[in-house]
């Protein structure tokens, strides 16, 4: 089938059964070697590698790692066998060698362990592509487009492209923004999601949207952000919330079962409240439990002050942990110290096997009062318990650090396994004290909980939402939620973020107008498609499962970009830089 006039296999398909045929490869010199006056090359393509095989010592005089060739010859049965690869038990005895091009050396080995640096990879990133197991990541990729695209497909959600030059959608991030020639002094900006579009393909009765689609955000860049990246972006006409979690979950499911051959089970629901409370996080890893256990009523009272003087003291129980050594427990106060965490301190009490408890704060809380934590903890002998405390925002953020990392200690966050879950009901709102304003926890286009609505006015921050998270092994794969559909609601919603009549007109009036056409219920979500793949390929950075990506800076260090423009180029767009 990838027969060409260049080649009549490729590397990765010859078997014993070709045995005697004479055939033709092309591919890259993985390897070459002499060994008893033979010489042996290993030729590779995409698809795999052969060996070829040569009695003359001098016909690879001058071959090198990476120069293109093609071979003639004929398939023969190998000596000693590789029964690692496919190709493991033929050989090519070479009749012809034709160098189809040369190479330089390549700047770090494409082997699989290489010696390359991330910064050399990314600027060699079409060696780095050659490496199995990067190619390899972005075979999971395409597996994982076709499979959603069959899904989707057979429950006639449309593929619509939407456009990539259009005006600020706020999703939280910062625009990237284009400016327009045509229009001097005006600016396009590029979508951070395809939101209002897909909103106003359902008032254009297309009932079920999707797009496996680029969005931009100009934003501090991790591990799982890219300022370019890909969406798996979804929307749904006359339906409520269930639906939509009904069928993304099935979506989840199919590709788990195609691609990884994984069953999942039903997906559990947890409120945004829950999440909170017991995990101290909207995206809690529920591959382990390790809930916390609010103690202020356990503790206080005692004459110590960090405890008394506290909005919230909790804690985890960490089963089996007991035998931690005092350097592992400073260790562990450090790390609750850091900037990034955030805690003053932290307080343990360790469940020893012979049944005595030992705390950090003995000289406030008898053995008597410590049987009592462990009472509240669930903890028995052999386990750690370990105490946070202060405002209750702050701590609730830090103990969630400590559990993850907790967690990944007593080797509780296993890649090979994973824990899907819905978390649901988030507030529509938060208090942002900077601003000291309103902001959409979603988005502005976020429905509130018809229950909740009589609360805009005299409650805001105590609205729910039907907003929704889907949240695999602690990542926020994806999120989404029903829809305002009616003019005078969404202009309500506009003004409680603090946008003037004026300014939500002129930025979203398309679709304030647009509303006001029979405008159908409506909702979605989108999946971060890169986090996807990431996850499904068991790492954690979504670089390795991008082509091309961009480096922390926001760079593409292979193409040199972003780059100064020609002061023509400037001129003819009517910018002025000093
Ligand atoms: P949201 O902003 O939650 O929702 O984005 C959806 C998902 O996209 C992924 N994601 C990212 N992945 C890589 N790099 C980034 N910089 C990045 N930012 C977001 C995350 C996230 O969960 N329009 C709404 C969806 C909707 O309501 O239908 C939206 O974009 O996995």
């Amino acid at each position: 089938m990838l027969k060409t006039k260049y080649r009549t296999h490729t590397c990765g398909e010859l078997t014993i059964k070709n045995k005697g045929q004479q055939v033709t490869l092309c591919g890259w010199i993985q390897k070459v070697r002499k060994l008893g006056g033979m010489t042996f090359i290993d030729l590779r393509d995409r698809y795999g590698i052969t060996q070829l095989v040569s009695q003359d010592e001098g016909a690879i005089d001058g071959f090198s790692r990476e120069m293109v060739l093609q071979v003639e010859g004929e398939v023969i049965e190998r000596q000693s066998k590789n029964p690692k690869i496919n190709t493991g038990e033929v050989e090519i005895r070479i009749s012809k060698l034709t160098v189809l091009n040369k190479s330089l050396t390549p700047p770090f080995t494409i082997e699989e362990e290489t010696d390359g640096g991330e910064e050399l990879r990314m600027k060699y990133r079409y060696l780095d592509l050659r490496r199995n197991n990067v190619r390899a990541n972005l075979e999971l990729r395409h597996r994982m487009a076709i499979e959603t695209r069959n899904f989707l497909d057979k429950l006639q959600f449309l593929e619509v492209e939407t456009p990539v030059l259009i005006k600020s959608t706020p999703e939280g991030a910062r625009d990237f923004v284009v400016p327009s020639r045509m229009n001097q002094g005006e600016f396009y900006a590029l979508p951070q999601s395809p939101q209002t579009f897909k909103q106003l393909l359902m008032v254009a009765g297309f009932d079920r949207y999707y797009q496996i689609v680029k969005c931009f955000r100009d934003e501090d860049l991790r591990g799982d952000r890219q300022p370019e990246f890909t969406q798996i972006d979804c929307e749904m006409t006359f339906v409520e919330q269930e639906d939509i979690l009904n069928i993304f979950e099935a979506l989840v499911k199919h590709l788990f079962k195609t691609v990884k051959n994984i069953e999942i089970p039903e997906l559990t629901r947890m409120t945004y409240a829950d999440a909170m409370k017991y995990y101290g996080s909207d995206k809690p890893d529920i591959r382990f439990e390790m809930k916390f256990t609010e103690m202020n009523e356990v503790v206080k009272g005692k004459g110590f002050k960090v405890f008394d003087e506290a909005g919230l003291v909790a804690g985890i129980c960490a089963k089996g942990a007991g035998e931690y050594t005092r350097k592992q427990l400073d260790e562990l106060t450090e790390f609750v110290k850091r900037p990034q965490v955030g805690a003053s301190g932290l307080v343990y009490a360790r469940y020893n096997k012979d049944g005595t408890i030992k705390s950090s704060v003995d000289k406030f809380f008898n053995e008597e009062t410590l049987k009592g934590w462990a009472e509240a903890f669930g903890a028995e002998p052999g386990d750690l318990m370990l105490i946070l405390a202060g405002e209750p925002h702050k701590t609730r953020k830090a103990l969630s650090e400590l559990r993850l990392e907790m967690g990944s200690q007593l080797g509780l966050r296993d890649k090979t396994k994973f824990a899907c879950h819905w978390v649901i009901d988030f507030p529509m709102l938060e208090w942002n004290e900077e601003g000291k304003r309103w902001h959409a926890m979603h988005h502005p286009f976020t429905a509130p909980k018809p229950e909740d609505m009589d609360k805009l006015v005299s409650d805001p921050g105590s609205v729910r939402a039907n907003a929704y998270d889907l949240v695999i092994n602690g990542v926020e794969i994806g999120g989404g939620s029903i829809r305002i559909h009616n003019k005078e609601l969404q202009a309500r919603v506009f003004d409680i973020l603090g946008f003037t009549k004026e300014d939500a007109q002129y930025q979203f009036g398309f679709l304030m107008n647009a509303f006001e056409y029979g405008a159908p219920p409506h909702g979605g979500l989108a999946f971060g498609f890169d986090r996807l793949c990431a996850l499904f390929g068991g790492a954690d950075a979504i670089r390795d499962f991008i082509a091309f990506p961009k480096n922390n800076s926001g760079r593409d260090v292979m193409i040199d970009s972003p780059s100064i423009i020609s002061p023509e180029q400037l001129k003819e767009l009517g910018i002025a830089i000093k």
